[in-house]
């Protein structure tokens, strides 16, 4: 370090910038305060490559989150597969849900209208969508439905409708022929609507009938223009934060209420029609949330994973059944597939590496092709069940890894330490994942803030030899106000990030969770991003993910503070530093949560080149409850402006309960 080249730092403030300028006069009184804080970063001396697959994001259909959210399907139970045939729809005159003759069979069911029999009465079905359907006035809508006619040509009126019942778009349409075919066409809604709704008319001067399947609405504006697309907004969000690794579907999902209601991916390939609808777990999970409307269409299934993934640059990270439904629903052994009857999961396991990365020529990877991508997906990871544990989960695991090291040994294996952070499941689950050799071990952790500021040393004495670390669920949970998205929680995920970024030679892949929200339909808080029919908000915490993403670097950087360790903690200060040799940058983040700014003595050992003018976002609030909304979508965002450096070594005000990120360019 070249203390002599020490010199005094001058901060600048550009546009609303949350750093100080200092005088040598400040800096001079401020040196007599014992409470400044030294920080050394070695820029030359890197502890480890950073994952480019670090900060990404786990993707589950709870909350609304897929059917409902991100999948743009705005028609509940469209193939009337629901339990209750009808529930989600109202029916009015003579509607008759048949299965004879079905043009799907795994969704065997379709509606018959017939004529009401009066001339002032009618026939006709309405779809109340989720929680409603947003329609953007002059935006168009695509209706879809498989039909067919009996007796004649028949004739249906498509409509859109407001939540004060007015018609807001209008469609005829003819059904013509007794075969099943796929009609569509566009509609334009006149007005903005957030709870509308989809009404079909029979034409009450007819006779015959016409039946109806797989009915459904979509905007024609999805998310990269794909027809069975997704919510562009909510996947604009997702590729916003520039995630290296997409885990899904699942959580809890993935294992099922019981074995029958796991998530079977196969069946949710090939033609979107004839994939069978699933019970949603979360449905009936929270007594006091119950939602037993909530299934799975499987619209969004594999496939659209795989290709979300590719299409925002994040790695694939599928998660499968071990074999175990959920372990805190079941204690019986019913919920276990017995082990001489795990071949067929094992299968499954087998059949998706082939239907990601199989070439055209085999079964699966065929499939792909078929679907519209002749490329490979590249998948690299693969999880084996979720929060499992006990010697059931180890059993069924080890024959897994044996299968797959045997086929595809390049796949790397992530097994899981249980629900919970600590305790005797995870005591007993780590020294088994050591001995089967899983290349990760997934840990999950759902903690208030402070234990989030009291473990950011969590993986500093982690053992370097055996598995790596994916902490796959994470997020702090301020239960004293209402388990917010506010900022005293995404503070403490940043805080808690310098640990993870810091050691990243042993924490490989990092998800926060849950991701998405309904505000009208939530099981679970605090989630990364909220929404409505028309509407998203970013949560503070989705703009720490998002810096830590944008800005991980591929160089994790000694740093320490003047008792020779890293800073986490000390005087309420955590930090980390990389170096990005990609962008050729530096980058140090620094968590402040104390209530008064701290001064800092950063100090660039090593360092000979460098652009005097750094970029500084900082993220702060003076109110630790603050929250964004659906009306105030920015309330509390992070804030950028320059730092003008007078040297290696410079002061940094690091602002009262803030998050700063500086960004030097390196010559
Ligand atoms: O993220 C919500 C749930 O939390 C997940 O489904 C499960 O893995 C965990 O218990």
């Amino acid at each position: 370090m070249d203390y002599i080249l020490r010199t005094i730092a001058l901060m600048m403030l550009v546009g609303t910038f949350c750093c100080q300028a200092q005088s040598r006069q400040q800096r001079i009184e401020q040196e007599e305060n014992s409470s400044r804080l030294i920080w050394e970063v070695k820029t030359s001396k890197t502890l480890a490559k950073i994952n480019p697959d670090m900060y990404g994001i786990f993707f589950e259909d709870i909350n609304f989150a897929a059917d409902g959210g991100l999948y743009a399907e705005m028609v509940k139970n469209r193939s009337f597969e629901f339990p209750q045939s009808l529930m989600g729809w109202r029916s009015f005159g003579q509607v008759e849900v048949l299965t004879q003759e079905a043009p799907f069979e795994r969704n065997p069911h379709y509606a018959r209208l017939r004529p009401s029999g009066h001339a002032h009465k009618m026939t006709g079905l309405e779809n109340e969508g989720f929680r409603g359907m947003g329609f953007q006035a002059g935006k168009e809508y695509r209706f879809s439905v498989w039909a067919r006619s009996g007796a004649g040509p028949q004739k249906l009126c498509i409509v859109l409708v407001s939540e004060d019942d007015r018609e807001i778009g209008r469609r005829d349409l003819t059904i013509d022929g007794g075969e099943w075919k796929k009609y569509s066409l566009t509609l334009t809604p006149r007005r903005t609507e957030s709870r509308g709704r989809l009404r079909i008319l029979y034409d009450r001067g007819n006779s015959g009938y016409a039946d109806v399947e797989h009915i459904s609405l979509f905007p024609v504006d999805t998310w990269r223009g794909h027809e069975n697309g997704l919510r562009r907004d909510l996947a604009q969000a997702l590729a916003d934060l520039h995630p290296g690794v997409l885990r899904f579907p699942g959580g809890c999902i993935v294992e099922g209420t019981d074995l029958a209601t796991r998530y079977q991916w196969k069946n949710s390939v090939g033609p979107v029609e004839n994939r069978p609808l699933n019970e949603n777990r979360w449905n009936y999970t929270f007594a006091n949330r119950m939602f037993p409307d909530y299934y799975q269409s499987y619209g969004l299934g594999f496939f659209e994973y795989f290709l979300l993934a590719e299409e925002i640059g994040a790695a694939p990270l599928p998660v499968l059944s071990v074999g175990l439904a959920c372990q805190y629903q079941n204690n019986d052994i019913r919920a276990h597939v017995p082990l001489d009857e795990l071949q067929p999961y094992i299968q499954d396991a087998l059949d998706l590496i082939e239907f990601a990365n199989g070439g055209p020529d085999t079964k699966w990877g065929s499939l792909r092709v078929e679907m519209g991508h002749s490329e490979p997906f590249h998948m690299k990871y693969l999880a084996i069940g979720n929060e499992q544990w006990g010697p059931e989960y180890v059993e069924r695991l080890e024959r897994f890894v044996q299968a797959l090291r045997r086929c595809c040994p390049d796949i790397l294996i992530v097994g899981s330490a249980g629900p919970s952070a600590a305790g005797d499941r995870f005591n007993y689950l780590w020294p088994e994942m050591r001995r089967l050799k899983t290349d990760l071990v997934d840990e999950h952790y759902y903690m208030a803030p402070d234990w989030f500021l009291q473990n950011a040393g969590r993986y500093d004495g982690y053992d370097r030899k055996g598995p790596k670390v994916f902490a796959g669920e994470y997020a702090a949970h301020d239960q004293g106000n209402g388990k917010a998205n506010n900022f005293r929680s995404a503070l403490a995920e940043a805080c808690f990030m310098t640990g993870l970024e810091r050691n990243a030679d042993v924490v490989r892949l990092a998800t926060y969770a849950p991701l998405f929200a309904h505000v009208d339909a939530w099981q679970w808080n605090p989630d990364l991003i909220w929404f409505d029919n028309l509407r998203l908000f970013k949560t503070p915490n989705w703009y720490v993910q998002q810096l830590y993403a944008r800005y991980k670097g591929t160089d994790v950087l000694a740093a320490y503070g003047s008792d020779r360790q890293p800073l986490s903690g000390q005087q309420q200060i955590y930090a980390s530093a990389v170096r990005d040799k990609d962008g050729n940058t530096l980058i140090l983040k620094i968590g402040n949560c104390g209530e008064k700014s701290k001064t800092m003595d950063i100090r660039l050992s090593g360092l000979k080149r460098f652009q005097p003018v750094a970029r500084l976002i900082c993220y702060q609030s003076k109110d630790m409850n603050a929250v964004n909304s659906l009306d105030d979508p920015e309330h509390i965002v992070p804030e950028t402006g320059t730092l003008v450096l007078g040297g290696t070594d410079f002061v940094y005000e690091a602002p009262a309960q803030s998050f700063s990120v500086i960004i030097i360019p390196l010559d």
